[in-house]
């Protein structure tokens, strides 16, 4: 049995100011995140796209608005501040953030270089693989334990040994590595007890790698976010265990392209009372994350996430007459032309009056990780404040990010981006309270 890691929130007497930034697997959207912060710090842009660093809100009330930078209000570091932000990364290959940025070709070489001191200092320790979850061969470099449990036990020193060499206090993991296999609900995800019981015997067929990651940090007290659509941390054993050591979870799957504006046009068409005969969606690219969805097991594990949203915007059980038969499909071709630089189509078939029928054709050309980094800086910042504000289990303030967005048993997601950005926004005043020891 490993023995017990001492708790991270209260291994340090001394409260640090820098934030440490985890990242499982160190592809295009981790080694965009890093660049993009790099490239802030030295003046070269802005933190476009990010809603912690730009966005505004309403601090007074209606009669008497009062404006505010969420930045300012959270006391969240300013663009000059970012250095505060620490980045360190597990991988199944052995490489570091500046190999990683160039692999992943997501931005221009010119700047990755700008940036290679910065970025070749990420440098990638062993991973935790398991071929049953990803189809990859001629991978080697992964951490070997007893079992599950020492695995875990594992991640938890390389996280200990990073917060003693970069005298950071407190992280957040987020888990960015590829599309994990489709796997079913089982009851080993149940209890803690039963889940504990399959780490014990590394059972491949319940256990995925993710989770390994998710069980050391939640027992460290460090708040876990799934930035993909795998189940993670999206089980009764591991919110459970995220209550007793009081650790906010986040999930699952960016909403960063087409979901982003399906969740976007969709409101709008049911809130004219439009009727929607079908919406086909259909997408390629040709990035190592678009490999990986040529895997029909890791792509059934996003297509779940993908069509979740429209049933629970346009409620056809509310109404049948215009929603009862919409035909809802997504498709994702692998096309390696394309790079990061994803295209997506939709063909949405509505009706009016009278019955007569309308259709509107989306042609969204995306870059995948440009849109998603942001995200990830947003989801750390909100995330220790989450845990400065002793928050724990799923955070359905931070839906705003999710295409399936994570929530607590017994209640439904909210998809549509209005709503979720005001459930974020009602939860700030909640947070301002415990910003003392803020980043
Ligand atoms: N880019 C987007 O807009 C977007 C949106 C939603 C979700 N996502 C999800 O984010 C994830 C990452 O996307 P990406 O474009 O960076 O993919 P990527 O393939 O470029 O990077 C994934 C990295 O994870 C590593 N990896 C795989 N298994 C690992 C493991 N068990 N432990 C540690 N590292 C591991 C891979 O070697 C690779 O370096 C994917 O699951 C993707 O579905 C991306």
């Amino acid at each position: 049995m490993p023995s017990a890691v001492p708790s991270f929130a209260t291994s340090s007497p001394v409260r640090s100011k820098r934030l440490g930034v985890l990242l499982s697997g160190l592809g295009a959207i981790s080694t965009t995140l890093i660049a993009g912060v790099e490239a802030i710090k030295k003046g070269l842009a802005q933190p476009i796209g990010s809603l912690a660093l730009l966005g505004t809100f309403n601090a007074g009330t209606d009669e008497e608005p009062q404006h505010v930078r969420i930045r300012d209000y959270l006391d969240l570091p300013t663009t000059d501040e970012l250095d505060r932000l620490v980045f360190g990364a597990w991988d199944v290959v052995p490489t570091d953030a500046y190999a990683a940025a160039r692999v992943a070709g997501a931005i221009d070489s010119e700047l990755i270089d700008s940036l290679a001191h910065e970025l070749s200092s990420v440098r990638a320790w062993p991973g935790i693989f398991d071929p049953r979850f990803n189809r990859r061969t001629n991978i080697s470099f992964y951490k070997r334990g007893d079992n599950f449990l020492d695995l875990a036990e594992q991640v938890q020193q390389d996280i200990l040994t990073f917060q003693r060499e970069h005298q950071v206090d407190r992280c957040v993991l987020l888990w960015c590595g590829s599309t994990e296999a489709y796997l079913e609900p089982a009851p080993a995800h149940a209890t803690l007890r039963q889940f504990e019981a399959a780490m014990r015997t590394s059972d491949h067929a319940v256990i995925a790698p993710s989770m390994v990651y998710a069980y050391a940090a939640i027992k460290l007290g460090i708040p876990f976010v799934n930035t993909t659509p795998s189940r993670t941390v999206d089980i009764p054993a591991l919110m459970e265990l995220a209550e007793q050591h009081e650790t906010p979870l986040a999930g699952k799957d960016l909403k960063t392209g087409q979901t982003l504006i399906k969740t976007i046009l969709a409101p709008g068409l049911r809130d004219r009372m439009l009727g929607l005969h079908g919406w086909y969606s259909t997408n390629i690219l040709g990035n190592a994350d678009g490999a990986t969805l040529d895997d029909p097991d890791a792509f059934k594990t996003k297509q779940e996430s993908k069509l979740s949203v429209l049933k629970s915007i346009l409620r056809p059980d509310l109404y049948p007459e215009l929603y009862g038969r919409l035909h809802h499909q997504v498709r994702i071709n692998y096309y390696p032309p394309r790079g990061d630089n994803k295209e997506s189509w939709d063909a949405v078939d509505i009706f009016g009056w009278l019955g007569y029928p309308m259709s509107i054709k989306i042609d969204f050309l995306c870059r995948d990780s440009i849109l998603a980094a942001p995200l990830l800086l947003d989801l750390a910042l909100f995330m220790d404040r989450a845990k400065q504000a002793h928050l724990s289990g799923p955070q359905e303030w931070l839906s705003f990010y999710f295409k399936s967005p994570m929530c607590a048993e017994g209640r439904s997601p909210e998809h549509e981006l209005s709503r979720q950005l005001t459930k974020l926004q009602q939860a700030l005043p909640g947070l301002v309270a415990h910003r003392a020891t803020a980043v």
